[in-house]
């Protein structure tokens, strides 16, 4: 499947083969894939719980009002953002170069998060965007088919995973077999709507 099939035909999937599973190797392999996705200065601020778990799954589809992807799905993805990630260590965010840039980094990193809420947890949906995405395409690639969601009780799925206090979740995405096809499409807004070349006006 080339890119341009799996942004096409990738969907948010509502049922899914509650049979199928995913070897632990699909598991890795999905991971390996996600932290290749981009992050501001390649701080990794994601964190990815991944349950295949059949009593956990259905705690989350109880904790995400009873949708039933989670409990389905072969895989559950929680994406977190890490508001810490700035200040862990930063310096390992470009270990494979010399030690002028890995300063370099640590003090910018320091710069725009230290004192800046706002910015922590910007950045931190923006990685996970990122991360969430490549999941969806890459399990396409792989056959599997995907939902992304963020309709769930936040402190019910904070508990769950035993959710630290400086991190925050961004969004779930579960993973699986579709058992139904998607609906047709909600609908795309015309793109004189969106794209602007240039300026808004
Ligand atoms: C941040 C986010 C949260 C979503 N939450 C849910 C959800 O809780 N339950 C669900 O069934 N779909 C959820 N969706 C799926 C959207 O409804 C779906 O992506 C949208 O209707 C477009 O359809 P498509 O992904 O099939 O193109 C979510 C999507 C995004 C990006």
């Amino acid at each position: 499947m080339n890119t341009f099939d799996a942004i096409i035909n990738r969907r948010a999937i509502k049922k899914f083969d509650p049979n199928h599973k995913m070897t632990t190797d699909e598991i890795k392999f999905l991971m390996e894939l996600a932290i290749l996705s981009p992050s501001s200065y390649n701080q990794q601020n994601w964190r990815f719980i991944t349950i295949s778990e059949q009593k956990i799954k259905e705690e989350i589809s109880k904790a995400a009002r009873n949708q039933a992807q989670p409990s389905d799905g072969s895989l559950v993805i929680i994406l977190c953002g890490n508001t810490s990630a700035w200040m862990d260590n930063p310096k390992r965010y470009w270990k494979n170069y010399p030690k002028e840039k890995q300063e370099y980094v640590a003090n910018a990193l320091k710069r725009k998060y230290s004192d800046n809420s706002q910015n922590k947890r910007d950045e931190a949906m923006r990685s996970c965007g990122f991360a969430a995405q490549t999941i969806m395409l890459a399990a396409k690639q792989m056959g599997l088919d995907s939902c992304p969601m963020s309709g769930f009780e936040y402190d019910e799925l904070a508990k769950i995973i035993h959710l630290p206090n400086d991190h925050l979740i961004v969004m779930m995405i579960v993973v699986g077999k579709a058992l139904e096809p998607p609906g047709q499409r909600g609908g795309q807004l015309p793109i004189e709507e969106i794209v602007f070349e240039n300026r808004f006006s």
